[in-house]
């Protein structure tokens, strides 16, 4: 199973992720994962993109495309995969067809004006990249899933998220009509409950 979450910033892609991942048996890569883990870790490739990501925009397409290519080449996708935030715009998903094309697109829907809520309210955990939100868990220092550090993502402030928003609807959203054409996109109301937009992905699935 080759499968691609889409959908705007906070609309649940990393929340699903984990949860269809377990569910499937399915490795999954998340682009900003990545990118976050080589800033952490000051990498070249980190260097290269924090000043990007900081400000919301998207990190080159040579260097992301690069780089899914080479994971999805690892044993653990053998499988298959689950894509989160890849591909993001016209020309990544045309690389992704030439290696590697998804079966399914899960397109998220949110109201967006519910985003902003969801994202400033946001506790990430880098250790097991969990993501919650503080009126579920509280304002609490430690991650419920593994005792990690949580953390508040760099880019996850109200002047960000707009321009995360902005390149969104740009150029992610166009990638629904792209996967439509070929009659692989699914699409979830991603405005209910976390268990509920988790039941609905499965019985899409089945
Ligand atoms: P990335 O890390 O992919 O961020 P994003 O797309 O902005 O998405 P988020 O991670 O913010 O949201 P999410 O949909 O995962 O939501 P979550 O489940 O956490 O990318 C970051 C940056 O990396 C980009 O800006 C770019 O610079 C770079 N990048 C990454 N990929 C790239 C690519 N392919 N090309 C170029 N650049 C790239 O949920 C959000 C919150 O809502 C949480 O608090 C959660 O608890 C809560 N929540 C989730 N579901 C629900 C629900 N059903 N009800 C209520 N609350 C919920
Ligand atoms: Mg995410």
């Amino acid at each position: 199973m080759k499968i691609i979450l889409l959908g705007a910033p906070g609309s649940g892609k990393g929340t699903q992720a984990v949860k269809i991942a377990e569910k499937y048996g399915l490795t999954h890569i998340s682009t900003g994962d990545i990118f976050r883990e080589n800033i952490k870790n000051q990498t070249e490739l980190g260097k290269k993109v924090k000043a990007i990501m900081d400000e919301g925009r998207l990190c080159p397409d040579d260097v992301t495309c690069e780089l899914v290519k080479d994971r999805l080449s690892k044993n653990d996708c053998k499988n298959g995969y689950l894509l989160d935030g890849f591909p993001r715009n016209l020309f990544q998903a045309g690389e992704l067809d030439k290696f590697a094309a998804p079966d399914k697109v899960i397109n998220l829907i949110v109201d967006l004006g519910k985003i902003e809520r969801r994202i400033t309210g946001r506790r990430s955990c880098p250790k097991c990249n969990g993501s919650f939100h503080i009126d579920f868990i509280g304002d609490v220092k430690t991650c419920p899933t593994c005792g990690g550090e949580l953390v508040i993502r760099k880019d996850d402030n109200p002047e960000t998220v707009k321009e995360r928003l902005s390149v969104y609807e740009k150029q992610t959203a166009p990638l629904v009509d792209y996967y439509t054409a070929q009659g692989k996109v699914i699409d979830i109301d991603g405005d209910q409950s976390i268990d509920d937009v988790f039941s609905s992905i499965v019985k899409a699935l089945k």
